[in-house]
């Protein structure tokens, strides 16, 4: 589409800040919005739209908080980042600069986190699904394995058999908790303690590390009671003779997005069929205004009881175990903006409008999950914009009337131009690239790391 901003505009651009669920912005993202927002149009006309803004500044303040958590316990710990929150490689490269590890899932990404210079011990392999490929680069490059089925021990023992010299893996046995019977994720008590009979048998096979588990879900009293049950086996594979050292708590920490305050009013007054253009009401949601952030989590979870009289925190401290945690989302807190470009306004009714943006849901994915994003897009507009306010929904240019970015109807006090920008805040968590693709031979959005250097400028390039 043709550039239709003047050159010389920032005396016409204004900047919308919505109303009903403003996003939360980490304060060098807001300058660039408010204050250098001729960047952004320069930046989707040399790059395209939509066009992912990544923050490497942000990920590393988010692991400093949680690892200042994690020294104000005096607990010893290791955080590996859940890597599949973004596929974004400056942000394996923040994890590196920070110092933490990571948590792969797949061959591709250890090879990804090894290029940003994540040292191989620092990497723990999650998932059920691990390949032999995969299993080999582990476990020549001394990285943990959490070993989700007897199956996969056996494979992982086969593979052993094949490779030259004496390489010890390194693994953490997954255990599915109590509260969900039915995962196809860990394994249950007895498949847990047959492995260990195996472990006690193998000694000279494994460096046998000690328990993962994974949860759904955001609560950290699930994790408490989770970890209770896994301190049994800690226990047990003690009296084996074997030496467990970790206990690995998976990711689900939440994030914040808008203010709790402000959210619940929204769920409790606002969020009605008559604002979704299509009548429906979605059945949930990830809670955007979550009432703890990600430290006042991990802080409740270190004081939760684990037995009369005795913290978790303290647990870990008497029992010299190290708490492992595999963060994704909540690393990732406003280490990304989305900027979609609009195309056009269209009226289809009296009341319902839509705006078009270049771009699809792929790269704003909610609505593929029969959620919404419950975040409001930031309207910068020009000049060129009626001063009229209006509600719309926000489609691209999938072709399918279901297939939108939003269904819900989003209020603006300015009618959206063709070439003003929508700016979704706060998407580096599985929201900006979980689903992209190239449908309609769009190409993909690219990623551009975004740094603030001296006196408020900023510096973009690529993100490879
Ligand atoms: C094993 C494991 N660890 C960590 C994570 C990251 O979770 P979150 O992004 O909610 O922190 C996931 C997400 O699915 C996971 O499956």
């Amino acid at each position: 589409m043709p550039n239709i901003i003047p050159t010389s505009i920032d005396s016409c651009i204004k900047v919308h800040t919505p109303e009903m669920l403003p996003p939360l912005l980490d304060s060098v993202v807001s300058h660039l919005i408010h204050n250098k927002s001729q960047d952004l149009f320069e930046l989707t006309t040399q790059y395209g739209s939509p066009l992912n803004l990544v923050w490497p500044h942000a990920f590393e303040l988010n692991s400093a908080a949680l690892l200042g958590v994690l020294n104000q316990y005096k607990v010893d710990h290791a955080i590996f980042y859940g890597a599949k929150a973004n596929k974004s490689q400056c942000l394996l490269e923040a994890a590196s600069n920070s110092g933490i590890g990571v948590d792969v899932s797949s061959i591709h990404e250890l090879r990804a986190a090894l290029r940003a210079g994540v040292p191989a011990q620092r990497l723990c392999a999650t998932g059920p699904a691990k390949t032999t490929e995969f299993h080999q680069a582990l476990v020549e490059g001394g990285s943990l394995i959490c070993v989700d089925s007897l199956e996969e021990f056996s494979h992982l023992n086969t593979l052993l058999e094949a490779l030259p010299g004496a390489v010890k893996p390194r693994i953490l046995l997954r255990y599915r908790p109590s509260s969900c019977p039915s995962s196809r994720f860990g394994m249950g008590a007895d498949d847990l303690l047959e492995c260990l009979q195996i472990l006690t048998r193998e000694r000279d096979k494994f460096h046998f590390e000690g328990l993962h588990f994974h949860l759904g879900g955001y609560g950290f009293e699930s994790r408490a009671q989770a970890f209770r049950e896994v301190t049994a086996f800690i226990t047990a594979a003690r009296e084996m003779g074997l030496n467990p050292s970790m206990i690995d708590i998976g990711g689900g920490l939440p994030m914040r997005y808008v203010e709790p305050q402000r959210y619940s009013n929204f769920l409790q007054n606002d969020n009605v069929a008559s604002h979704y253009y299509n009548g429906c009401v979605p059945g949930s949601y990830y809670p955007y205004g979550s009432s703890l952030t990600a430290c006042q989590w991990l802080t409740l979870f270190l004081e939760a009881e684990h037995s009369p009289g005795q913290t978790i925190a303290n647990y870990l401290k008497l029992n010299n175990i190290t708490l492992a945690l595999e963060p994704g989302r909540s690393l990732v807190d406003q280490a990304a903006i989305s900027v979609f470009r609009v195309t056009r306004t269209k009226q289809i009714a009296e009341n319902k409008t839509v705006i078009f943006i270049e771009g699809s849901s792929f790269s704003a994915c909610e609505t593929w999950f029969s959620s919404e994003y419950l975040v409001d897009p930031i309207l910068i507009s020009t000049e060129h914009s009626p001063h009229k306010p209006m509600q719309a929904y926000i489609a691209g240019h999938s072709c399918l009337d279901d297939d939108v970015i939003t269904h819900r109807l989003i209020n603006f006090n300015c009618t959206p131009n063709a070439g003003d920008l929508l700016v979704y805040a706060n998407t580096a968590g599985y929201q900006m690239d979980l689903l992209e693709n190239e449908f309609h031979r769009h190409p993909l959005p690219q990623r551009i790391k975004a740094t603030c250097c001296t006196e408020g400028n900023y510096a973009f390039s690529p993100d490879y």
